[in-house]
């Protein structure tokens, strides 16, 4: 069987063959847990950018079902002789696809990007065999909620820990207002937490369904959005309930030079154990950073000191803007 999976095209021509390398990575990542050894290569077709692959079998519908998560590719072509066939898609939307892409703002992590994230880390973990069950994603430095309201795209259940104020209720006000203007039935609550015996934050919680009969059926997903400081994760969650954990680190350029002991790779340090400890055996953490701020090196030492293995990748590092070049650390669980 020969695929070719025709990727979305992207203006900017610098970040074209970054891009181009993501996609790369994130293909083969998906295809090593098909177990169907298959070369992975670019090729132009009719000035588009394609990735042909050829598996050594034909792929199931629901194989082709876990290639429909690939963020990187728009359309999957079945290649026979001359011919690019198309492949019914089958894009994993529970709710509406436009749900990460409305809220703007600045410091906003790409949502493609993240998608690739989402899609690297469960084909890392022991979970990708069950893509389409109700998993849990963690961000533990969640913004204005980017992975997670990709996550609730895929019919997961998003959890994110932020620790400003601001940035989690300009969250709630889009995700009461997306809701209400979609007619959608959902619950919404906020509570206050407490951390070790002390008031440690507020939890806006929603519960919403795809639709009213299964609303009342109980049939939810959930997004949980815990104002806090990550350093805390522990306190928060539940030990080992978490399957895939996603996270941008801050760009902080201003926070220190690469290879200090800056105030990023304190926090990501201080935080790591407790993150490890909410995500389950076989889970997987996927986790971009600026190179001008943090050395991969640093990442990956503490990552192993908490118990977690490395995965290998070809290089993801790509050029975002002046200040920012950014590389991605993929790492499991047990
Ligand atoms: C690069 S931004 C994440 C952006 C996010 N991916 C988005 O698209 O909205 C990193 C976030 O980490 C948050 N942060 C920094 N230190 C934190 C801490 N100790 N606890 C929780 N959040 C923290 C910052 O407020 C910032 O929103």
């Amino acid at each position: 069987m020969k695929l070719a999976l025709l990727l979305y095209p992207h203006q900017n021509i610098r970040y074209r063959a970054s891009l181009l390398q993501i996609a790369l990575e994130e293909t083969r990542l998906v295809f090593d847990t098909l177990e169907t050894p298959t070369d992975i290569h670019p090729e132009e077709i009719g000035g588009a950018q394609f990735l042909i692959c050829q598996p050594d079998r034909p792929l199931s519908r629901r194989e082709l079902g876990l290639l429909g998560h690939l963020s990187s590719v728009y359309m999957i072509f079945e290649a026979r002789d001359e011919a690019l066939l198309p492949l019914p898609a089958q894009r994993p939307d529970y709710i509406g696809a436009d749900l990460p892409y409305l809220l703007k703002y600045k410091g906003k992590t790409n949502e493609m990007f993240t998608d690739s994230m989402l899609t690297m880390a469960l084909a890392a973990s022991t979970f990708s065999r069950n893509y389409d069950a109700q998993l849990n994603v963690l961000d533990p430095l969640a913004g204005k909620g980017t992975t997670l309201l990709l996550a609730l795209r895929r019919g997961y259940h998003g959890i994110g820990i932020e620790i400003s104020k601001s940035s989690i209720e300009e969250l709630a006000g889009y995700m009461n207002r997306y809701f209400e203007f979609h007619r959608m039935k959902y619950k919404y609550q906020k509570s206050s937490l407490t951390v070790y015996g002390k008031n440690g934050g507020t939890q806006h919680k929603w519960v919403f369904s795809d639709s009213a009969d299964h609303f009342k059926d109980g049939d939810t997903r959930s997004l949980r959005m815990i104002c806090g400081d990550t350093r805390n994760t522990e306190a928060f969650l539940k030990t080992e309930s978490v399957h895939l954990l996603i996270t941008d680190l801050p760009y902080g350029v201003q926070m220190g030079t690469a290879g200090k002991q800056d105030g990023i790779l304190g926090t990501v340090s201080a935080a790591l154990p407790g993150w490890y400890s909410v995500l389950k055996t076989g889970g997987a953490l996927c986790m971009s950073f600026n190179t001008h701020t943090i050395r991969r090196e640093q990442l990956t030492g503490r990552l192993a000191e908490c118990g977690f293995s490395i995965v290998e990748t070809g290089s993801l590092a790509h050029w975002v803007e002046q200040a920012i070049e950014r590389d991605l650390i993929i790492a499991r669980k047990g």
